[in-house]
This record gives C-alpha cells, structure tokens and sequence, in this order.
C-alpha cells in the first residue's frame, strides 16, 4: 500500500494517511526510550485499533500483540464493561481527590476488592497513578516505616543488577539499568545493588545447577547486608520474575532463601508485582507463585488491563500498623491517587478477571500450553535456552547451543529477529539476545498456536541471515 495515500485502511475516523501521522509524530512527539533521530528516519508504527489479542496499524495491518500493549492489557483488547464503568464513572463524578479527609466510591471499593484478591497480610492501599510512582512510594513508605519504629538510620534499600522499576528518580534508582543510571547521575544516594540471578549468566559457566544458583544468588542479599550493616538496611526489593531485564524466571530455590535472609535480618521484603501482579504468573501475584510472602507489593498495568492509568502499593499488616497505630501524617501523595475512573476501571477489571477465570486459565491451561510449545521450541538450533512462567516466556538466541557461545553484541541478533516479527506481523520485544513474549491472559490455545507459528517463522528468518552473514556453524 502506498503510504502517501489515505484509504480506508490507513486513515479511519483519524483522517490521515500513515505518511502524515509519522510526520507529525516526528516533528512534536518525543517518545519514551526512544532515540529520536533513527525513529524520524524509520517512522513510528501507528497503531489505530485492537480487538481481543490483535492490534491493527494505520496501514491495516494485523498484528498479533505478543506483548498486552506493554505487559498490561491482561483482559485483551475491546472489553466493553471497562470502557462502561470509564463511561459511567465519568458522568457521575469525573475526580475528586483523596487528599483532604474525602474519598470516592469507586476508590473505597477497589481498596477493598484488592484486599479480597491480595495474600492475607495485605488489607491496605496507597494508590500512584503507575508503577514508578509506586516505587517511589516504597521508598518513602519503609523509610517512614522505620522512622515510626525509632531506627532511621535504616536508609538503605538493597535491589539487583538488570531489575526494572520504573522510571521516576527513585525507581530509576532502584532498577538496575546501568544505561539508565548513566543519564541523571543516578541512583540517589541510599540504593545499591546484587547481582541478578540469572542461572545462564552466572550458574552455568561454574557448573552449579539451577537449584544450587539459586542458593548462592540469595546469599549474595546476605553478603550485601553483612557488608553494609543490618541495622543500616531498610529493605530488599524485587521483581518475583524479571520482566524488563529478559523475562528471568529465577530458581525455585532462590525467593523463599531470600524471604528467609530477609526475616532473620528484619529488613522489608518488597515484591515488585508491576508486570506479575494480577494473574500473569498464574496466582494473582507473582509471590504467590515463585513462594515468598513479602511485606509490600508495587502494582499497576494489569490491575486496569492498562485501559486507565493507574498503579499502587499493597501494604501488609507489619506496615500498615505503624503507620496506621503509631500515627502522624505520612507526607506523601499524588493529585491521582485514588482517581474515581481509574479506580472504577480497576473495579471493573478485576471483576473481569474474576468471571473470565483468567487467573486459573492461566495457572491450568494456556500456560502450561505455552510451556510446552517453548519446549519445543528449544530445539531450535538458534535457541539456548527457553523459559516460561504463567503467561511470560523468553527464548535465547545464541551462536552455539551446544557450547552455549553468546553472539557478539554487535551482531544485536536480537534486534533482527524483533525486525522480522515486525514485519511478519508479531510484537515480540528483544532484550539483548532474548526474544520475550507476554501476551494477553485471554488468549487460547488455538491463538497460542498461531503465536508460536510465527515466532518459529521469525527464528527460521534470523538463522537464514545468521547463516549467510557466517555468524553461525550450523
Ligand atoms: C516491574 C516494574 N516495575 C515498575 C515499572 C514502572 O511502571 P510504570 O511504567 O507504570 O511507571 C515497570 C514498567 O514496566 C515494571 O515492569
């Protein structure tokens, strides 16, 4: 299709040709994580539509979403008791603020709805309008905490090398990209970081098996706080799965070793469920399913299906009760916290949830399936390792899988095969060399056939180019 010209396909009610929007878009709109000159030269994809578990452009094109958007829209696309309680809440009451001893219904009622979906510690909400905000609630929250307890010399929170937490100061701060770290002169003082446990990079090369890394990945928490002073440490956070850094599920051995260091040096277990909370893992939250029970939990994304923005901070009983008993205001909020739509979209969703069973067609269905299709697809002579948890997975590509040899980085084989699931009509992200999928918690086994297809398509493209550009034997 050319795209100069406007036709059904390329404009809808937006009227303009794809050509048009990329032009407008390059001339005013600066995106996140984007660098801006390469994107003017290519022109954004324009995304006009979507249905279930399928986007469309403005060329009307297909595109299978292997992504929920950005890891958020757990009930797919076009759910029309989400957009009526937008509606509603809308007319009724379009914001008020809960600043100032007020609150609205639709806010009161997803508080309690999160208690009821929540592990029993949890009773307690601070909503943000997104995850990063989140994080920068805990880091005040286990300050205060601690503060309230007379020990506010415990400052310091303990994260991991390649961790995503937003992209606020502190959350920025707290994740461990050492590419975001280097513009803005972060992280703020107070925050340091372990390595990650990530068994291909760190377990393998030493012979230990999984379960064994696991074990010494978690002792690394206990080495940091050994080093830094148990009585200086305020917490420890998380992501139950790292989502952002690669989708690298850790070994069963590893969450409950770190909950257990965690407890014996009295420090503030903090889960990160932004990407795993709200049946991504198959639980409602991913500490459900990787066997720990932390102390607070960052939430956002799923918890709207990300038809609205909103995010918060679960807060379980130890918490909650020094801020609630020991009393004083805790100084902190945002205009949005506890928007009335955000939250009666959040309502509506997980009543969705709920009624669809998604959690549980997650936990028994579609995401053992996907398990088994990952393994076979680790057969793939570009494919060293295949991991899945709930509805996450990831592929890593590399030059040998007999020998487990990376490809150069140079090479960004990661980045050619996204290419051709670009243009074979898949979003499927590259980290690196690991190709990571996250689709929508609707989707079936039929559907997960379909996605598993076209990832092996784009595998088979990428060793095509692999093997005329000699960068494999094979
Ligand atoms: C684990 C995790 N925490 C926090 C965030 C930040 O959330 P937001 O982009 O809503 O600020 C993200 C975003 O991807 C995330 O994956």
């Amino acid at each position: 299709m050319n795209n100069d010209t406007p036709s059904e396909g390329s404009t809808g009610w937006h009227g303009r040709s794809t050509r048009q929007w990329q032009a407008a878009d390059a001339a005013h709109f600066l995106h996140p994580f984007t660098d801006f000159q390469a994107l003017a030269r290519k022109g954004s994809r324009v995304i006009t539509s979507a249905d279930n578990i399928w986007l469309q452009d403005s060329d009307g094109q297909r595109i299978l979403d292997g992504m929920s958007g950005l890891w958020c829209v757990n009930v797919g696309y076009g759910q029309q008791v989400l957009v009526d309680a937008a509606a509603h809440q809308m007319r009724e009451l379009p914001f008020y603020n809960a600043f100032f001893q007020t609150a609205t219904p639709p806010a009161i009622e997803l508080a309690e709805l999160l208690a009821e979906v929540s592990p029993p510690p949890f009773r307690h909400v601070f909503f943000t309008g997104s995850g990063s905000e989140g994080n920068d609630t805990v880091v005040r929250m286990v300050r205060r905490y601690w503060d309230l307890l007379g020990q506010p010399q415990r400052q310091v929170i303990i994260s991991r090398v390649n961790a995503y937490h937003g992209s606020t100061m502190a959350g920025a701060s707290l994740g461990g990209m050492s590419g975001m770290h280097a513009q803005g002169g972060l992280p703020i003082p107070g925050i340091v970081h372990i390595q990650q446990p990530y068994w291909w990079e760190h377990g393998r090369p030493r012979g230990l098996s999984r379960e064994e890394f696991g074990l010494v990945a978690a002792r690394w928490l206990e080495d940091k706080i050994e080093e830094i002073g148990a009585d200086k440490v305020a917490a420890f956070i998380g992501e139950p799965v790292q989502g952002a850094g690669g989708v690298i599920v850790p070994p069963s051995t590893y969450w409950p070793e770190i909950e257990r260091i965690c407890r014996r040096h009295g420090i503030l277990l903090v889960s990160d469920e932004v990407i795993c909370g709200f049946g991504r893992t198959g639980q409602w939250f991913g500490c459900e399913t990787l066997g720990f029970q932390p102390d607070l939990m960052t939430f956002a994304k799923g918890v709207t299906s990300g038809y609205v923005p909103l995010g918060g901070v679960l807060v379980g009983d130890r918490v909650a009760q020094a801020l609630i008993e020991r009393g004083g205001e805790f100084a902190h909020g945002y205009t949005y916290s506890g928007h009335p739509v955000a939250c009666a979209v959040g309502v509506a969703n997980i009543r969705l949830i709920r009624e669809l069973g998604l959690v549980e067609h997650v936990r028994n269905d579609v995401g053992p399936y996907l398990a088994l299709a990952f393994e076979d697809l680790a057969s793939h002579p570009l494919v060293g390792e295949a991991q899945t948890c709930g509805l996450m997975g990831a592929l890593l590509l590399v030059k040998d899988k007999h020998t487990g040899q990376p490809f150069p980085p140079d090479l960004e084989v990661g980045l050619v095969c996204r290419g051709h699931c670009f243009a074979n009509g898949l979003v499927m992200r590259a980290v690196g060399d690991r190709m990571i999928i996250a689709p929508p918690l609707v989707i079936t086994r039929a559907q997960i056939d379909e996605l598993v297809a076209l990832v092996r398509r784009c595998l088979d493209l990428t060793l095509a180019d692999a093997r005329r550009g000699g960068w494999v034997l094979v």
